[in-house]
């Protein structure tokens, strides 16, 4: 079916006795029987691609969607659905799909090259450009945000020569070593207090001696991380945080918060590193660095910053730079800097997130969030919207999330839910909605908001019956 805004879109269809488990269900049935060619498609693929998909998180439920094509705001799967793209790639939409910008850049560096491993005009013009949006001078080049992490971890402990790091229990930061503990510990673990939680690899593969020398802290708890620094005297290289945390949902820090990081870890010899890979581009032009006035010593970027290409940046002070300048960390990679990523950078940093492209994002997420906010109250749901810049989301709760234990609380059937309602009426949100955002481009307009949040009063209305029902053979 191709999504022209005049189709009805599919409805849940609950009579009053259906509970969310029962929509769960039905809402999954219609996902598999508007996708027979990606159904196809996955079963071939489970023969040559592990678990038959790219990345272990397209692995979703009821099953993996494949993609064909992009075009502005829109993405359209192999079975021909059209789809308003509010998953944005995780993060990277930020420029939408095809912009023209970035074609006439990529399309230009193509004819001329698309690799030397020597460095560019362009990659200069991005640096600068960073430089002047988040307030450090000095700029490197990586791959991904996994790389931009995990030079910035290594350089933190380089400068210092402390072995010990401090991350946010529940934030994600990419898959090497350091960062992969505590990432999405389950209720099920041994968790530890809630201000001191108990570091947890979160994944297979990484010894006990590197997961060791991680330690965790808790979102919106300077003291969690007071604690840390006096039990570890002078020993932690610095801490690694996302300022506005943003793999559950999104929680914002607490006024003074951040600033009170920075102080902290200064006064113990530590440095800050900002993981802005999501936030980076997407709340403002200048990150959660600018919008919240704190300048860490360190940040990372990657997701929007390459228009849809892969690159990812680390920005730091002159001291901790110059230890790069002069040998003291080799910051090192074949593709770092690669000539077609920098032209992707220069264009969306020149193009794409410009004060009329945010413009444009802030007036669309204001109409979004007073929708579903009126939605939510009219049908009397447990949740609220939170969002910041082009990204946005339901927590399915009634009070604000502050940190992963509040978050863990949350019920992810609703989230489900949603996303299969919105994704079987040509929504196209991010799979794992309870930890996800939506995001908007620049390419986005209000027809593409009007169906979200015509689809999202839908939704609301069902779910409302459900939990009537529910309570009535309560
Ligand atoms: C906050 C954050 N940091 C780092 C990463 C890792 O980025 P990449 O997937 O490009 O390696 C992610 C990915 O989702 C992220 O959300």
């Amino acid at each position: 079916m191709v999504l022209d805004g005049t189709a009805a879109p599919a409805a849940i269809h609950a009579t009053s006795s259906r509970t969310v488990d029962d929509l769960v269900e039905e809402q999954e049935r219609r996902f598999v029987a508007r996708q027979p060619k990606s159904r196809a498609l996955h079963a071939r693929a489970l023969s040559s691609l592990a678990g038959g998909v790219t990345s272990s998180w397209q692995i979703t439920r009821p099953q993996p969607v494949f993609i064909s094509r992009g075009e502005g705001s829109r993405i359209f799967d192999v079975d021909g659905n059209e789809y308003v793209d509010l998953h944005g790639g995780y993060g990277a939409g930020l420029a939408g799909h095809a912009h023209p910008a970035i074609v006439e850049a990529v399309t230009r560096q193509v004819r001329l090259g698309t690799h030397f491993a020597q460095p560019s005009e362009d990659a200069v013009v991005v640096a600068e450009l960073l430089a002047g949006r988040f307030g450090l001078p000095l700029w490197r080049f990586t791959n991904s945000g996994t790389e931009a992490t995990m030079d910035a971890v290594h350089l933190m402990r380089a400068v210092t020569g402390r072995d010990l790091v401090v991350k946010i229990e529940g934030c994600y930061h990419g898959h090497h070593d350091s960062v992969q503990v505590s990432v999405a510990p389950g209720e099920d673990e041994d968790l530890g207090a809630a201000g001191h939680p108990t570091g947890r690899a979160s994944s297979t593969g990484i010894p006990d001696a590197i997961t060791s020398l991680t330690l965790v802290a808790t979102f919106n708890d300077l003291e969690s991380v007071v604690r840390l620094l006096r039990e570890h005297p002078r020993q932690v290289a610095g801490m690694i945080v996302e300022p506005i945390m943003m793999n559950a949902g999104i929680v914002h820090p607490v006024p003074g918060y951040l600033e009170g990081l920075r102080a902290v870890l200064h006064e113990h010899g530590a440095l800050l590193c900002f993981d802005e890979v999501k936030t980076g581009l997407t709340v403002g032009p200048g990150g959660a660095t600018r919008l919240l006035g704190v300048t860490p010593d360190v940040v990372c970027l990657a997701k929007s910053l390459g228009g849809g290409l892969v690159a990812g940046a680390v920005g730091a002070t002159t001291e901790l730079m110059g230890h790069v300048a002069s040998g003291g960390y080799e910051m090192v990679g074949t593709f770092n800097g690669n000539p077609l990523s920098m032209a992707a950078c220069r264009a969306v940093l020149e193009e794409v997130a410009t004060d009329v492209g945010y413009e444009r994002i802030a007036a669309l997420r204001s109409r979004i969030d007073a929708s579903l906010t009126a939605s939510i109250e009219r049908h009397g749901l447990p949740a609220h919207v939170v969002s910041v810049g082009a990204k946005g989301c339901v927590t399915f709760a009634t009070s604000p999330v502050r940190n992963y234990r509040d978050f863990l609380r949350v019920d992810d059937r609703y989230n489900h839910l949603h996303w299969l309602a919105q994704h079987n009426a040509g929504v196209f949100l991010p799979p794992w909605g309870k930890t996800e955002q939506w995001m908007l481009s620049v390419q986005h307009d209000d027809e593409d908001a009007e169906m979200f949040i015509d689809n999202f009063e839908r939704f609301a209305a069902e779910v409302s019956g459900a939990l009537r029902a529910a309570r009535s053979v309560g």
